[in-house]
């Protein structure tokens, strides 16, 4: 038998519900907070990635789905979202001078990473990205959307973790403290973390091997932000505190992506486990510059789709039940089966919900069936009424019923 391949899964009828109310919630709260919905392909040029998430990171080296296609280009499926809207942005002249340009976005990306609860190598994303403005205000505004939308959900417990990488040169200059940091423990370092100190010594930190872990745990460095990316981190801060969000600052938050400047966050959530960041985003103020566009600061952040819906779980008061059906319609007799049949697509034109039993079953057994189903309602076309233009309406709730005229089932049915 063929099974979804590892590190990929099923979403099932009977979970659904959460994943649509995910995306309802979200699409409401980024509405109201100016973002628009952007849908990129799946598929992209493998560069896109190579050049923005960088060369040397675990995602591009380790992870992405890279393959030939049939002419010959090295295409790759999409590990994340923020190159592909850079790239669309781009391509389309979404970005305007002197405007932040607000998008959203979900659905589906792929890492080869070894699969565990809450990592997938199929995983879908709910992000933002906010193009065109380096205001530290608009930072707290992001940071303070990815709360709200966790508080819109109904999901608690969880912790923003804030921090700073800086400009460019500040950049250097924090992989230079860091590399004076860790050079004493380079020989207890794993081979790859041996050959990341050379490369890009930040990416250490997203070693999972033991030692390296203990390592970076320990590792500190104060006081490397220039004046200008010192200032913006504290208006950041300020503006959070403003809208009365809480944080931490956690100088171990570097991010996994290359892209990043200035401020960096995760959100982490507290019934999750090991893999406990929900959110994660940050500032990326050169990436649309390095992939061809004007020099455009910009902000985002995504969700892990499948990590809200863990948390969702623990909220009994979500219903993630798919809507009941609202009519059963049921036959008396074989002769009357397809006026009830054509009965049961007039009620599903007009926006009603409705069931039949195509196993012509007895009146008893179809009603059994509504029973389970749910019906509020069963429609009982019988002979003599039908020959009347007629039919039962069968409430199944206080088990009463009444016939009425065929021509007001529909205003009845919605009446109630
Ligand atoms: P990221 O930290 O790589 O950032 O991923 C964001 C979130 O996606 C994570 O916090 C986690 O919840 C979820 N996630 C990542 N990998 C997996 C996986 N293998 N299985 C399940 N969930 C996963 C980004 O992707 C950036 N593009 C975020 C961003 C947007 N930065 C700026 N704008």
């Amino acid at each position: 038998m063929i099974k979804a391949l590892r590190g990929t899964k099923d979403i099932l009828p009977d979970k659904i519900g959460l994943w649509h109310y995910i995306g309802s919630i979200g699409r409401d709260i980024f509405n109201i907070y100016g973002y628009k919905e952007i849908k990129t392909p799946i598929i992209e040029e493998a560069s896109l990635f190579i050049r923005s998430i960088g060369g040397a990171t675990d995602i591009v080296q380790k992870e992405m789905y890279v393959f030939s296609d049939r002419g010959g280009r090295n295409i790759a499926l999409r590990p994340e979202a923020t190159a592909s809207i850079v790239r669309a942005g781009i391509e389309n002249s979404l970005f305007q001078a002197g405007s932040v340009s607000r998008l959203f976005y979900m659905g589906p990306m792929f890492r080869s990473e070894r699969p565990q609860q809450g990592r997938q190598r199929q995983f879908y994303q709910i992000g933002v990205e906010a193009v065109g403005s380096d205001s530290p205000f608009v930072d707290a505004e992001v940071i303070a959307l990815a709360a709200g939308f966790l508080e819109k959900l109904g999901i608690k417990k969880f912790h923003v973790k804030l921090n700073s990488l800086g400009c460019r040169q500040d950049k250097i200059s924090v992989m230079e403290k860091y590399k004076e940091s860790f050079r004493p423990h380079l020989e207890k370092l794993c081979e790859t973390c041996k050959g990341r100190f050379d490369k890009n010594v930040l990416r250490i930190f997203d070693c999972k091997e033991d030692t390296c872990k203990s390592i970076a745990e320990n590792i500190k460095i104060e006081n490397v932000l220039c004046g200008d990316c010192a200032g913006h981190f504290e208006k950041v801060k300020k503006g959070l505190d403003i809208l009365g969000i809480e944080y931490t600052v956690d100088h171990k938050i570097v991010r996994g992506l290359d892209y990043y400047t200035k401020t960096v966050f995760e959100i982490t959530q507290e019934d999750l486990g090991a893999k406990d960041a929900i959110c994660a985003g940050g500032r990326y103020n050169n990436l649309v510059k390095e992939l061809g566009g004007k020099d455009t600061p910009a902000i985002g952040f995504a969700f892990g789709m499948e990590r809200l819906v863990v948390a969702l779980k623990q909220l009994s008061a979500v219903s993630c039940q798919p809507s009941a059906v609202n009519v059963f319609v049921a036959v008396t007799g074989d002769a009357l089966y397809s006026e009830a049949f054509k009965l049961l697509e007039t009620l599903r034109r007009s926006g009603i919900a409705g069931e039949i039993d195509y196993d012509s079953k007895s009146l008893k057994a179809q009603m059994r069936k509504a029973e389970k189903l749910g019906a509020k309602f069963t429609v009982i076309v019988g002979e003599e009424e039908f020959r009347n233009k007629r039919v039962i309406v069968r409430d199944m709730e206080n088990h009463s019923q009444k016939e009425i005229e065929l021509t007001n089932l529909i205003v009845e049915i919605r009446g109630t």
